[in-house]
């Protein structure tokens, strides 16, 4: 029997339950009015998600709202990200996947992520893919459940879970307004996490960047970037600091601006060759600054973008002014060195020439006698009737002898005492030896020192400057006549020898028997200012050494077994003359 339209008790069930109906929309509508809200506001993903689930259990009327995420762990594990209502230990244990090879993954989480579609759980004692969650879902009292994919373009976020206390709690209309939840969810989070990835790139770039700049600007090296028209793109904080330019100033300038016409035209025609060659170079650079002249070198090198096309011309330029008025000055100090110590050089020598002047003065009146009056003989003779011409031409003759003599002893001395520049080249040791022997004579005589002169005929030349070898050994014999010169008459000997040391050198000895040495050692002796002698320098030795060593020979002194010493030095013969 048909129930009569206007049975009272009907209409009021009727009525009851189309306002049941309706408090249910309004509370989904309330629901989805706050969860998107919540969605247009979120700045952080986990925030967003905890409030959607909160917002359904609390407005909403769900018994346990979750969202899971999809690991892509072997196991394919749901992990449950936020979760909001009663027993959430239930979402803890549950040991959810995705995986359709274990049973925890068939469930409605499981389908609903595979498939991309809401999984309606209507009865959680009737539905079979429940099996493995019934007992603890019947005991936590949930009866029904929807799971909803959380998809953003095909990719798979995760799962979005309402339970319901009842069962068949869900129909067709509420499961598409919680899919449309759902989706917004998606891509709220998929937003939120696009930004959060453009956030976190920002800040990487603008990390790297602040440190880029943290080196040029702490760097004290002057840097500087230009366009390829050679316009100023940025400079550091040494470039502001030096030149007295600010960065954003300097923007669009070209050095024409900043600097004198000339430094701008040098750097810039450095620059153009980087450009023309696109090679890295390295450049010296004067750069005038406040404070004075700046020497720089710079390293010049292109900038380019990703395809390889140059865009800007960058330097980097150390200051080494003052490594180059270090350098400067060094090169100062040993030039005013070598030019002392040639004048010591000289001075020695002329000192050393000095000490026999009184006895080659002596020995020059000799032969200076000798012209004079022969000369008056000559004269005698030419006057006589008729004139005595062979005597006249004897006289001559002896005149001329001692001229020649006379003139010859003063050409050796001003070669000695002439010039300080070294000249190298061949010299016959011997010739040299005579020469100063020569001159040493009359000290020699004077002393009444017995000479013995013992040379090696045989020794080829050695390469040297002939006037420092004479110094030595003029320096080795005025020792040597000092050295006899105290001791008794019997022991004033002194001996000079040249030989072939080896096939490589020759060896010249200067031997005495005179005082001694004593403890000291050449050492000591040859040290510069060392003296036992109240009218000596104490340069002789110091020099002789350094004029042995700088022709690449050795000087030093033995005692001899019974008394005196043997002073001596090697020379090395040129290649050409060794056997
Ligand atoms: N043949 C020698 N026998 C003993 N002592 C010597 C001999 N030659 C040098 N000496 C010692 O070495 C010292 C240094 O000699 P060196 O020739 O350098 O200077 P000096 O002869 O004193 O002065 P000068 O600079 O005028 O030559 C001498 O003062 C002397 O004490
Ligand atoms: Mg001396």
């Amino acid at each position: 029997m048909k129930p009569k339209e206007g049975d009272p008790q009907k209409r009021a069930k009727r009525e009851g339950a189309t306002e049941k109906e309706l408090t249910r929309v309004n509370r989904i509508l309330q629901t989805l009015y706050q969860c998107n809200h919540a969605l247009v506001r979120a700045t952080d993903e986990h925030e967003l998600l905890h409030s959607v689930c909160q917002i359904l259990v609390e407005v909403g009327g769900i018994r346990l709202a979750w969202v899971g995420v999809c690991e892509d762990d072997p196991q394919k594990t749901v992990r449950p990200v936020a979760m909001a209502g009663h027993s959430l230990d239930y979402v803890e244990n549950a040991n959810i996947s995705w995986s359709d090879e274990t049973d925890r993954g068939r469930g409605p989480t499981g389908i609903a992520i595979r498939s991309g579609k809401p999984y309606w759980a209507k009865d959680f004692l009737a539905d079979p893919t429940l099996a493995p969650w019934r007992a603890a879902a019947v005991a936590h009292g949930y009866a029904s459940c929807v799971a909803l994919p959380l998809v953003m373009h095909g990719t798979r976020l995760g799962v979005m879970n309402l339970y319901a206390e009842k069962p068949n709690a869900f129909n067709e209309t509420s499961i598409q307004q919680y899919t449309d939840l759902a989706n917004n969810l998606a891509y709220g989070v998929t937003a939120l996490r696009t930004q959060e990835q453009r956030k976190r790139a920002e800040e990487a770039l603008r990390n790297s960047e602040q440190r880029l700049l943290d080196i040029v600007d702490n760097t004290t090296s002057v840097i500087f970037v230009k366009d390829l028209e050679l316009k100023y793109l940025l400079i550091n904080k040494e470039y502001e600091r030096r030149y007295h330019v600010r960065r954003d100033e300097v923007r669009g300038k070209t050095d024409f601006d900043l600097h004198s016409r000339q430094t701008a035209e040098a750097v810039r025609t450095n620059d153009r060759e980087v450009i023309a060659s696109g090679e890295p170079k390295q450049f010296e650079e004067w750069v005038p600054a406040e404070d004075g002249d700046r020497f720089y070198l710079s390293s010049k090198f292109l900038l380019r973008d990703s395809s390889g096309q140059p865009y800007a011309v960058c330097g980097i330029a150390t200051d080494i002014t003052l490594r180059m008025e270090t350098e400067l000055e060094l090169r100062r100090t040993e030039e005013a060195m070598r030019e002392a110590q040639a004048a010591l050089t000289h001075v020695s020598r002329v000192t050393a020439v000095g000490e026999l002047a009184a006895s080659i003065t002596h020995e020059l009146n000799q032969p200076l006698t000798g012209v004079i009056s022969n000369s008056h003989a000559c004269l005698r003779w030419i006057e006589t009737t008729p004139p005595n011409l062979e005597e006249v031409r004897q006289g001559v003759e002896r005149t001329l002898r001692d001229g020649t003599r006379a003139a010859e002893v003063i050409a050796k001395i001003r070669s000695l005492l002439r010039r300080t520049t070294v000249e190298m080249a061949p010299v016959n040791i011997n010739d040299a030896i005579q020469e100063v022997v020569a001159l040493a004579q009359p000290e020699v005589r004077k002393n009444q020192v017995k000479l013995r002169i013992d040379l090696d005929p045989a020794l080829p030349c050695v390469t040297g400057d002939r006037v420092l070898l004479q110094q030595v050994i003029l320096n080795l014999l005025i020792n040597g006549i000092e050295a006899v010169a105290p001791v008794e008459r019997e022991y004033r000997k002194l001996q000079i020898s040249s030989h072939r040391s080896d096939p490589a050198a020759v060896r010249i000895a200067v031997s005495d028997t005179g005082v001694g040495i004593g403890e000291k050692s050449f050492d000591d002796i040859s040290k510069a200012f060392f003296t036992t002698k109240p009218n000596g320098m104490g340069m002789g030795l110091s020099i002789s050494r350094s004029i042995v060593t700088s022709h690449g020979g050795h000087l030093w002194a033995e005692p001899n077994p019974d008394r005196g010493t043997t002073f001596q030095f090697t020379l090395p013969l040129s290649t050409e003359e060794k056997e």
